[in-house]
């Protein structure tokens, strides 16, 4: 039956309850407290990623006693299914959310997202976070603890391989592109994915980078650096978040209400539910927040967390507060109803097994296009740092020596965060892709050369040998994939072991070294990066890693990748980032040895080994006729920025062209330049486009020491660059 026009009106304004909130309503007025409590709780399965308790869990019991809304860390329909049946004998029948981190793919598995970060391609990140909700909701999986948008300027945290990198631009559009892709058409399409914005918020500005540390910063900071991608999430309609482990100015992310009640659900208007982090509730009890777990229940509830992941401190200690009127019905209505809610748009009350076709299950973990689309991915992600006198990309011809201790491995190459499958047969690895190719065998060698952490070199002596006989050398070396991701912090982050000795023993044979760098962080290897000739950043690639390699080194691709966060010559040097501000007694532009009294190290130099938005192509590109349409510009207007690129190189190449605005003189300091907008543009030899910006007050806006989002009268630094430090074009604008 048609709804009338005038009751969908009403009912858009919120005027008339819909059918979903009258649905709820009566559900509400039926469920005890102890069930509403039941939906408020998450329970782990047996893949746990996090301290895993000592208390039995009948997972089955659980569901059908009504004692939990979700479950995560459970995968396929199978074991889905049977949960779901668990839960449909329980009094309410409410369907359970089945949740698992599906970060950057599922069973096709993608770049890690630091690496999706850095082919700043926001359709292919977001066609990469389609397709891993294709996959997992075929599995029986309705929500994934993703994206994680936390902006970060500390490599040595383990995390910085889980997010979009250093910049709020950057990472904004990359939260947008992966909430899109995980949601795709909406809640409520069989192949949409729940998306979950998180760590809500600053978990990446842990101290010293260690994991779960404090962080701690000026208000201000906080808007201006690491709140913006969440606003972007929730702008692109991200249905959940996340809050996390950290304390932030002093109170814990999960009993913030600051964040949680006062930015998210009131300033924001978010309608959606916000989980914690795994047992964070009751982690505030250690963090010195909370007394008990009774306390640590009352004080998340209140700030504004509804789901309590894996810390059963809701299931334990609601009811009695409830009773003792340190928590009201109301309260606990509000937070049960944000859930009901998703799991009515996910059309789980109409049919709880939607989700649990064990044909489509089949059929979409085995699609040959997935496959494609996660080699396509890859080389876009690879950032190609160096290639003195053009040696690559390779002649199909030479003899090539295959060294080092990542050449043959498939689980590494996956990176942290990967989905646990038994075996990981189906990765492709570098050497696998490089017999395929060469039309003789003896056209490839192999030698291990060393360990990723050992400390013996015995294993250079077959190394140099090899490559003594080859062409040229190819040598792939990096962390363990595990030295990356969740409790993965590392003081430390030079190449481990003796890996950097290696690359110096195969140069110093004298043959042309191609190095590819695999890791889930910036590393540090000024030792290399000053003498191999060529050197790749690969990071962890996923299942394509070694044919989007191969294709790289042999041109088939041209690399594109630019890096989202800033290299340090030094750990000394963290936090060294491009948007930083002036000081009163700067480094003078392009100057790069030390001077007297200004800004920096006497040991070192002030700049980074490779700045964000750094990467190089085969062929080069040539920055021409800037033009503003105007160069004075008043409030509410918008003006265009045009310039014409042109590819003056041998190769088609795609380039990221990257806009930076720096705000000369405000009413607080403002950053050297800051990324406001960037293109990316595939050309051909010789072809030559006219691209074009637009500028307008909400870029040349910021906060100011009240919190006030504001845009100053004065000169701005309108600059077009092909990274952070490598600006090729800039004229001045005036805001009247
Ligand atoms: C972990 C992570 C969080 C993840 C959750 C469930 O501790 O902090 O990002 O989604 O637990 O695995």
């Amino acid at each position: 039956m048609r709804i009338p026009f005038k009751t969908r009106i009403l009912r858009l304004f919120g005027v008339l309850p819909t059918k979903t909130d009258r649905r709820i309503a009566s559900l509400l007025k039926l469920m005890t407290l102890d069930e509403k409590i039941g939906q408020l709780n998450q329970i782990s399965g047996n893949l746990a990623t996090g301290p895993v308790s000592d208390r039995e869990t009948n997972l089955f019991k659980i569901a059908s006693e009504g004692k939990a809304g979700s479950f995560l860390n459970i995968k396929s329909v199978e074991h889905t299914k049977a949960l779901q049946e668990a839960a449909m004998l329980s009094r309410m029948k409410i369907p359970l959310l089945f949740a698992l981190d599906v970060i950057h793919g599922y069973k096709t598995t993608f770049p890690i997202p630091l690496a999706e970060a850095a082919s700043w391609d926001m359709e292919a990140v977001e066609l990469s976070a389609r397709i891993a909700a294709v996959e997992a909701s075929a599995s029986g999986i309705h929500w994934t603890f993703a994206p994680m948008v936390d902006i970060t300027r500390d490599p040595r945290w383990g995390r910085v391989m889980e997010g979009a990198g250093e910049d709020p631009c950057l990472g904004g559009k990359v939260a947008r592109a992966r909430v899109k892709g995980f949601q795709g058409k909406g809640l409520g399409a069989t192949d949409a994915l729940i998306a979950c914005a998180k760590h809500f918020a600053a978990y990446g500005a842990a101290v010293g980078g260690r994991e779960y540390d404090s962080a701690d910063m000026s208000l201000r900071m906080l808007w201006e650096t690491y709140l913006p991608p969440f606003k972007a999430a929730l702008d692109a309609g991200v249905a959940t978040f996340m809050n996390g482990f950290n304390d932030l100015n002093g109170i814990p992310a999960t009993g913030s209400r600051y964040l949680q009640r006062d930015i998210l659900k009131g300033r924001w208007g978010f309608e959606g539910f916000v989980v914690s982090d795994w047992a964070s509730i009751k982690e505030m009890v250690n963090h010195g927040y909370a007394s008990n777990s009774s306390d640590a229940a009352q004080k998340a509830f209140t700030a504004g967390n509804d789901m309590d992941m894996a810390g059963e401190c809701y299931l334990e200690n609601l009811s009695e507060l409830v009773k003792k009127k340190k928590i009201s019905m109301r309260m606990i209505d509000e937070a049960v109803e944000r859930i009901l809610r998703k799991k009515f748009e996910m059309g789980l009350f109409d049919d709880p097994f939607r989700f649990c076709d064990s044909q489509r299950e089949q059929e979409a973990l085995c699609n040959p296009e997935h496959r494609e689309a996660a080699r396509q991915m890859a080389e876009k992600c690879i950032v190609l740092l160096k290639n003195e006198k053009d040696i690559l990309p390779l002649n199909r011809s030479l003899k090539i020596a295959l060294i080092g201790p990542l050449v043959k491995s498939k689980k590494d190459m996956l990176g942290a965060w990967s989905i646990d499958w038994p075996e990981h047969s189906d990765t492709v690895t570098l050497y696998e892709a490089l017999e395929k190719r060469v039309t003789d065998s003896s056209m490839l060698m192999y030698a291990q050369g060393c360990g990723i952490s050992d400390d013996t070199s015995e294993g250079f002596i077959e190394a140099i040998d090899v490559a003594n006989q080859a062409d040229v050398v190819v040598v792939s070396i990096g962390e363990k994939s595990d030295m990356s991701g969740e409790a993965r912090s590392r003081s430390d982050i030079h190449l481990p072991g003796v890996q950097e000795d290696l690359v110096m023993a195969l140069c110093a044979t004298g043959k042309p070294v191609i190095v590819l760098i695999h890791a889930g962080r910036p590393l540090i290897f000024n030792r290399i990066s000053d003498r191999a000739p060529a050197i790749l950043y690969t990071w962890w690639l996923g299942s394509e890693a070694g044919n989007a390699i191969a294709n790289v080194l042999f041109g088939d691709y041209n690399p594109s990748g630019k890096l989202p966060i800033t290299f340090p010559r030094s750990e000394g040097q963290i936090p060294v980032y491009y948007n930083h501000f002036n000081t009163g007694r700067p480094i003078p532009e392009g100057h790069t040895g030390e001077t007297e009294y200004t800004t920096g190290y006497i040991d070192i130099s002030n700049s980074p080994k490779f700045p964000f938005g750094y990467g190089l192509s085969y062929t080069s590109f040539a920055y021409e006729n800037l033009k503003l349409s105007t160069t004075s510009m008043k409030e509410n207007q918008k003006i265009q920025v045009s310039f014409d690129l042109k590819n003056t190189g041998s190769r088609t190449g795609e380039e990221i062209v990257q806009l930076y605005i720096r705000d000369r003189v405000a009413s607080v300091v403002r950053p050297v330049k800051e990324l406001k907008d960037f293109k990316k543009i595939k050309l051909k030899p010789g072809e030559c486009k006219c691209l074009e910006f637009t500028i307008d007050e909400e870029m040349l806006s910021f906060y100011n020491d009240k919190l006030q989002w504001v845009a100053e009268p004065g000169s701005f630094d309108i600059m077009i660059g092909t990274s952070s430090a490598d600006i090729r074009l800039a004229d001045i604008l005036e805001f009247k």
